[in-house]
């Protein structure tokens, strides 16, 4: 594909409030000492902006409140360029709010208050039609708006299983590609592999592997990186991966760049603010050309 790849992308919006400590919290216990910080958040949005960050022409569907959240939570989206026609604000809840602890190793613990996010549906997302290469959901929408997303949307459809929850077989077996990670592989199991579509699952540090008809067809493997914060690390996997994959059509160096832009989304902190750009990645894929 010569010109950018344009990319739908309907999803939740999120206020992410972090609170950085030494070390996370086990249930039931305090801990003390924590630094606070707010950042745009929200899978949705995240995966519209690093696919936006690596060259592509994004517009994000969801919604949000009409409250001071809302603002921040768009920020990077609005400065980045990407397109927010499809983004409703509504009168009668709040932005999406994610709850995050990071520890010392850059590891997160995360709780959302989804708000707005729960409210998308088919009356919210009656204008997205447009011309696009590619879709991409999570699950952080009300399961029977994914389900209707796959009743509705032909073209080629990449849902990211994050968080993983109960979804009907008809949304897996949709899918072109579906993301996991190790948590929402072992969640999904047989039931992944009964799709036809490209699996990507994520390893973490790791890399990531490839799998259709229940058969590995690639494998990447992640550069050697020392993690600040991993919040949205997942998500510019995914952006990426969409991006890489639409542009050359090889799922191998599609899977070697976005474990390249995933590591690279760890090196700074808070979802957003640490997606890379097309030079940071090609840094650390040794290709700096
Ligand atoms: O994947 C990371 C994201 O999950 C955070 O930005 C948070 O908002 C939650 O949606």
């Amino acid at each position: 594909m010569k010109r950018p790849p344009r990319i739908r992308v309907i999803g939740s919006i999120n206020l992410d409030i972090v609170a950085r400590v030494h070390a996370l919290p086990r249930p039931g216990e305090t801990v003390s000492g924590g630094v606070l910080a707010h950042y745009p958040g929200g899978k949705g949005a995240n995966q519209a902006l690093a696919a936006r960050k690596l060259g592509a022409e994004v517009a994000l569907f969801g919604c949000v409140g009409n409250d001071s959240a809302r603002d921040q939570a768009l920020a990077l989206l609005t400065s980045n360029q990407v397109d927010l026609h499809g983004v409703k604000v509504l009168e009668n809840a709040a932005t999406g709010v994610a709850l995050i602890a990071v520890d010392d190793q850059g590891e997160n613990q995360i709780v959302v208050a989804p708000g707005a996010n729960a409210l998308v549906c088919a009356t919210t997302l009656a204008d997205m039609t447009g011309e696009f290469d590619a879709t991409l959901c999570q699950l952080e929408l009300p399961v029977e708006t994914i389900l209707y997303l796959a009743d509705t949307l032909t073209g080629l459809l990449c849902i990211n299983l994050a968080p993983a929850k109960v979804i009907p077989q008809e949304v897996l077996n949709r899918a072109d590609i579906l993301v996991v990670n190790e948590i929402e592989a072992a969640f999904y199991g047989d039931q992944l592999h009964g799709s036809k579509g490209l699996i990507i699952q994520t390893l973490g540090a790791a890399g990531a592997v490839a799998f259709q008809n229940g058969k590995e067809i690639a494998r990447g493997t992640s550069p050697v990186v020392t993690p600040i914060d991993t919040t949205g690390a997942g998500d510019t996997f995914v952006g990426a991966f969409i991006v890489a994959f639409l542009s050359e059509g090889s799922v191998a160096n599609a899977l070697a760049y976005a474990c390249a832009a995933g590591a690279a989304a760890t090196l700074t902190a808070g979802a957003q603010t640490s997606m890379p750009n097309r030079d940071q990645v090609a840094a650390l894929l040794g290709n700096t050309a």
